[in-house]
């Protein structure tokens, strides 16, 4: 599986608290209507984050999900996403 260049450590915290909750679990995706993720390629994860920042990239549809979500990546450099996408590769089998 491809992976971008990222420190998996520095990623996990950010991953745990921002992207965890509507991601990981059957039940967080169910209630947030999240995608799965674990099994995309990190590069293109890496550039659809950089593509819901910068706005290229929109939702499918407009819901209080998604707003959180594009509010949550904003807070990160490009570095610090990369490290998540990291940490997501580097752990898909667990989360
Ligand atoms: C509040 C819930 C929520 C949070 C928090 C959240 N996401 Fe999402 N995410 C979603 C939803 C809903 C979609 C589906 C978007 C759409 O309709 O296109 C999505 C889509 C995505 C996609 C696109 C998947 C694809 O197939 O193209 C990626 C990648 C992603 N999220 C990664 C992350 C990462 C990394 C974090 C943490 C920084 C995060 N998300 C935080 C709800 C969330």
């Amino acid at each position: 599986m491809l992976t971008v260049t990222g420190d998996p450590q520095k990623g996990a915290p950010h991953f745990d608290k921002d992207c965890a909750s509507c991601h990981t679990s059957a039940f967080g995706r169910f209630l947030s209507d999240s995608p799965e993720i674990t099994q995309l390629e990190g590069p293109y994860i890496f550039s659809q984050l950089k593509a819901f920042k910068s706005g290229q990239r929109n939702f499918t549809e407009e819901t209080k999900s998604h707003r959180k979500m594009i509010d949550r990546i904003k807070q990160y450099s490009d570095e610090e996403l990369a490290d998540i996408v990291a940490y997501i590769k580097a752990n898909a089998h667990t989360l």
